[in-house]
């Protein structure tokens, strides 16, 4: 469901090298970032249509993908930065990287930057980033209750069962 949408607004962005790298870390449980972006996506086309919310499809899809371009593994500590406030500083370096491969909208600056409201302290200024903000949280808690599972374990119980065959 809604594939066609996240096609028709941001095929670039699903087929571009970085966005297709983030396939490799991992968000919340054993959901990939790249994942746990589509599925943020999704949800809020969800939420917009469940309460018929009048807003920019292009603008929502594209700043949903782009809101966890963060594009490091946040378990792992590197010399650079131990990831430790993780949760604060992302939405700016999403946004900074985001910046250098595409040319983004104030409404898509918006959802990056204020994704993890309430951390962030200043709420979200348009209709677009609450719908994100709403749509991660939750896809978050589903994520890391296992209740959404992600490729990563998909593949491995599927090997498992091979294996035992
Ligand atoms: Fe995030
Ligand atoms: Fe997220």
């Amino acid at each position: 469901m809604y594939e066609y949408e996240l096609e028709k607004y941001a095929n670039d962005i699903l087929e571009s090298e970085n966005f297709q790298s983030t396939k490799a870390y991992i968000q919340h449980g054993n959901m990939s970032v790249q994942e746990h972006c589509i599925n943020v996506a999704k949800t809020s086309l969800y939420i917009r249509d469940k309460f018929k919310i009048r807003c920019s499809t292009n603008d929502l899809v594209r700043g949903a993908l782009l809101h966890d371009y963060f594009l490091y593994d946040w378990h792992k500590n590197d010399k650079v930065n131990p990831h430790r406030l993780h949760g604060f500083f992302h939405p700016a370096r999403a946004l900074q990287n985001a910046r250098k491969e595409y040319s983004l909208t104030a409404i898509q600056i918006d959802i990056i930057t204020k994704h993890m409201w309430p951390l962030t302290m200043i709420p979200p200024m348009c209709r677009e980033a609450w719908i994100v903000t709403t749509a991660d949280k939750y896809c978050s808690l589903m994520e890391t209750l296992y209740i959404q599972r992600g490729d990563i374990q998909k593949n491995r119980l599927r090997r498992k069962k091979v294996s035992a065959n």
